[in-house]
């Protein structure tokens, strides 16, 4: 066997790989729920799902990454919304006027940076609810104020960690004169996705992302409550001695395993680690754009590792939904719709396919019980479902010109 071909093999999950982690995966939702020692932290949202029906005009912060949007949107009912304005704004200025996001920058600084987003979007007339999707581990104590456990993506920025962040929110939104908008939810992306996934689809009962980061929520019908896992975390996986290194070499080494071998934040580098061990100039880390990697016009053999550890991530995903369903609806006697977001998913050529045949193969003969859907803008319009949810307080419905939605 070659280098390459030996290397190729590390990375290629079997079928019998693929089913084991979707039943050590189960088993450690089980633990998490139990409060026994997981991996998986298995957050409660204090959500439930939504009727479909909630409607008004909210505004949605998005804050899960390197970028953070506003949304004003109107929810018309009947599975639909539509977008009236919406800003978006980097954390990190790439001219370097200002990061918000390294270790020098305070809690203060960023809030302030994220009210004048705000501003931008807010009608200066209108009182507002809003949703903030917050895309990091928190402690919930109810649907409107979330502790950020720790920062993950890289995200440094001091005094926000043990923090409650709608308070932090609250708090700059009124320095800034903005006290008429309130902050009446928080919830994970994932979060987001289900709530506008299920907006319009009543099978749908999973959302993940898989983009710069990745996790995994489901409704938990015992609980009545959508249950935010954290699944970037999980660590009983069959990885390499590359991931080993580039964990090593991480923020916070020993955290986030599935995460780092799956996201978007992180593909890019464990292809550059791998070519460069085989003398394969592949770029500093940040030129690696992760859909790039799998198109023509990339040397055959860095193309090959980048489809290798390509089809490993939609693999390693495809086994973690499989556990969520067998832990949900272990008999698999009802339609499952799983709502996907996130540039790795949309983006990358082949990756839900890939997705959806190692779920087809580890679920056989139930596998058509179980759609993949691509829900983008979810963090939008289920920030707004969120906050409609909280309150249960209709606003009147402003007729639209081009509906979104389902
Ligand atoms: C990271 C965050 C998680 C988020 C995911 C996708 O894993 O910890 O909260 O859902 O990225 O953005």
């Amino acid at each position: 066997m070659s280098n390459l071909a030996a290397i190729i093999d590390q990375f290629t999950l079997s079928a019998t790989q693929a089913r084991d982690i979707a039943g050590a995966f189960a088993a450690a939702m089980d633990d998490g729920l139990a409060g026994r020692p997981s991996s998986l932290k298995m957050l409660p949202s204090y959500l439930s799902l939504p009727t479909g029906d909630e409607r008004g005009v909210y505004l949605a912060l998005d804050f899960g990454g390197s970028n953070v949007r506003v949304q004003e949107v109107e929810l018309l009912g009947g599975g639909r919304w539509h977008i009236r304005r919406h800003t978006a704004a980097p954390l990190r200025d790439p001219a370097g006027a200002y990061d918000h996001t390294v270790a020098t920058a305070t809690a203060e600084e960023l809030f302030a940076f994220i009210a004048g987003q705000i501003a931008a979007v807010a009608d200066p007339g209108t009182d507002y609810l809003l949703g903030h999707t917050f895309s990091f581990p928190c402690r919930q104590t109810d649907a409107s104020h979330a502790e950020l456990l720790s920062w993950t993506k890289e995200i440094k920025t001091a005094g926000v960690e043990g923090r409650e962040v709608n308070g932090l929110l609250a708090a700059a939104l009124e320095r800034r004169g903005l006290g008429r908008i309130k902050p009446v939810a928080v919830i994970n992306d994932t979060v987001g996705t289900l709530l506008a996934a299920a907006y319009c689809d009543l099978a749908a009962d999973i959302a993940a992302i898989c983009g710069t980061g990745h996790n995994t929520c489901y409704y938990d019908a015992s609980r009545a409550m959508i249950i935010n896992m954290e699944s970037g975390n999980f660590d009983r996986l069959p990885l390499t001695p590359w991931d080993d290194a580039l964990d090593a070499a991480s923020e916070r080494p020993g955290a986030q395993r599935l995460e780092k071998a799956v996201a978007g934040r992180y593909l890019g580098e464990l292809v550059r680690r791998v070519a460069a061990g085989l003398g394969h100039e592949a770029g500093p880390p940040l030129t690696l754009a992760t859909e790039a990697l799998v198109g023509p016009g990339v040397p055959a053999p860095l193309r090959e590792i980048a489809a290798a550890v390509f089809t490993r991530s939609a693999r390693l995903v495809a086994a973690t939904f499989g556990g969520v369903l067998a832990s949900v609806d272990p008999a698999m006697s009802r339609r499952h719709t799983i709502a996907v977001d996130g540039s790795l998913y949309e983006k990358t050529p082949g990756y839900p396919a890939a997705l959806a045949a190692a779920l087809a193969e580890i679920l056989g003969a139930k596998a058509d019980l179980v759609s993949l859907r691509l829900v983008k803008d979810g963090s939008g319009a289920g920030a707004a479902i969120a906050a409609a949810v909280t309150r249960r307080q209709p606003r009147p419905c402003r007729p639209a010109s081009s509906p979104g939605g389902c």
